[in-house]
């Protein structure tokens, strides 16, 4: 059951939306060699609670931070510990605030210092696949033609696409129907209305989609270990159009 939102329930996740928004921005002047993952997951989790809010992730399903950070092979669901970021790498930082009972949720993936031609190759082509997801959520499309946009610009550059892991309805809980899979075909799925509120996911690897999960049962990291990236907006479709959420 897909749970559309009033208008007054956007507003609310217009809110979350902006914590998690600030938050990330504040870390991104965090990121930087020799800062541990621990260190940007007490900075987050800090600003959340300060802002009013909850960390979304903390308990969730055993989940022990408020972020996840993933670097380089690693896809999503990396969590926050003592190893440091070190130049060159890539590191997706994945953020869910609950604000008066409602969600919203937010990731970026970041350049540590100077990053090499492919990696940030990797991360425009990413955001470019997030930014035409986000185009063709439009009031009559449906879901299907979210995924079709997003890996048509994978399509481009021969990367592959994360199938294991999508987005998501998102409102009082954090994962809600319907899935938003990185791939479909046009015309296909869910019509997409008013109060429909969603979360559009994608995950690109330099190289095969396959992904494992580590025997820490939450890092997922893919099969070839070569890089992957991972951005993530929060949007709903409110009675005059589209809103994205998850903006300062
Ligand atoms: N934010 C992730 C998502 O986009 C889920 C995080 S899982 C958690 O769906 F356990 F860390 F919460
Ligand atoms: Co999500």
């Amino acid at each position: 059951m897909i749970f559309l939102k009033s208008k007054d329930e956007i507003q609310i996740m217009r809110r979350a939306g902006a914590v998690v928004a600030d938050v990330l921005l504040k870390l991104e002047a965090h990121v930087k060699p020799g800062v541990t993952t621990g260190d940007l997951d007490r900075i987050a989790e800090e600003h959340i609670r300060k802002s009013g809010a909850l960390p979304t992730f903390v308990g969730y399903q055993g989940y022990p931070k408020s972020l996840c950070t993933s670097i380089n092979e690693e896809v999503v669901h990396g969590i926050p510990g003592s190893r440091l970021l070190k130049e060159g790498d890539i590191i997706g930082i994945d953020c869910g605030v609950t604000l008066e009972g409602y969600v919203a949720d937010h990731a970026i993936t970041f350049g540590v210092g100077v990053i090499s031609d492919e990696y940030q190759r990797l991360l425009d082509l990413t955001v470019k696949a997030l930014k035409a997801g986000l185009d063709a959520f439009v009031l009559g499309n449906r879901i299907g033609d979210i995924g079709h946009a997003v890996q048509s610009v994978a399509a481009e550059c021969d990367y592959g696409v994360v199938r294991d892991f999508v987005g998501h309805g998102i409102g009082r809980k954090m994962h809600e129907e319907p899935q938003v899979p990185n791939f479909g075909k046009p015309g296909t799925g869910p019509r997409i209305k008013a109060g429909m509120v969603i979360a559009i996911e994608p995950m690109f690897n330099l190289g095969t989609h396959e992904v494992q999960v580590l025997k820490d049962g939450w890092t997922v990291v893919t099969k070839d270990r070569k890089a992957s990236a991972h951005f993530e907006h929060t949007i709903a479709m409110a009675e005059s159009g589209p809103v994205l959420l998850t903006v300062p």
